[in-house]
């Protein structure tokens, strides 16, 4: 069993960024990180606070979906107040830094389904939600919020086994999920600070994306898309070839692979 006990000290000790995590608001059980993250944004909370639950009640997903965060799973939400511009790289940053982390601490190759769930072995390992409140062209402030199963036995999640997996299922051992976060924070950090060159984000996330080339079904809204995923734009929307051979756009959704 690896020794676990998340804290706002053991998170910042000694933690190589300069603002991300830098400040950590950690809660044994809470209704949904993004909560309170919210509630600091709003106060003005330094940029990089973070806030970490060890369980979310209310853990809540993309397109009004639940999350599910027992124990043994990572939920974490970062308050980041970054220029209009870097809007749409954000999904894409949060998904590379989760990426960069899992291969770090484990070696396990994850790949990414547009727009920003990560993947291995074709089932779910983490989630990320990007909420923002913008006034005109002013971002007052962004919430990432990431949620990745990391020492779960998916058996006992059976509503979520057949789409979902965890590190400790993946590997057969349990993951320190404190040096996960550790790593998170740093690569969200990095790739934030990196955003004035979007381009490379951009590049490397496309080169990701396990969507690209497969036959998928897109919702978004009522409307549901039936094509080829054929490329993505650098403002993140999916480029769809539809059975017609007209090129279409979707700029938020889901996507099945066929
Ligand atoms: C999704 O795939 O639908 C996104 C899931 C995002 C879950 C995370 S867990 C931390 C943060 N708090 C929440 O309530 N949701 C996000």
């Amino acid at each position: 069993m690896v020794e676990d006990k998340l804290s706002p000290a053991a998170i910042t000790s000694n933690l190589e960024t300069s603002f991300v995590g830098q400040r950590v608001i950690y809660y044994p059980r809470l209704t949904s990180t993004m909560e309170i993250a919210r509630q600091e944004a709003k106060r003005g909370a330094a940029e990089g606070t973070t806030v970490v639950a060890d369980k979310q009640t209310a853990g809540r997903g993309r397109m009004k979906r639940i999350w599910i965060s027992p124990q043994g799973s990572i939920a974490l939400s970062v308050v980041l107040y970054p220029e209009i511009v870097y809007l749409p790289f954000l999904v894409m940053l949060a998904s590379l830094a989760v990426v960069h982390s899992i291969e770090a601490v484990t070696g396990l190759v994850p790949q990414v389904k547009w727009p920003n769930d990560v993947l291995i072995n074709g089932k779910k390992v983490c989630g990320i939600l990007i909420e923002s409140e913008v006034r005109g062209k002013h971002v007052d402030y962004v919430i990432m919020g990431i949620g990745m199963n990391i020492n779960l036995r998916l058996a006992d999640f059976p509503e979520i086994q057949p789409i979902a997996t965890s590190l400790s299922d993946e590997l057969g051992r349990e993951v320190s999920r404190l040096e996960v976060i550790r790593w998170l924070l740093k690569e969200i950090e990095r790739l934030y600070q990196s955003l004035p060159d979007g381009e490379s984000i951009y590049q490397e996330w496309r080169g990701r994306l396990v969507t690209i080339g497969k036959r998928v079904s897109a919702q978004w809204g009522a409307t549901r898309y039936e094509g080829i995923a054929e490329s993505v734009a650098r403002d993140g929307s999916l480029l769809l070839r539809l059975s017609d051979g007209s090129l279409t756009r979707v700029v938020a959704g889901d996507v099945v692979m066929r």
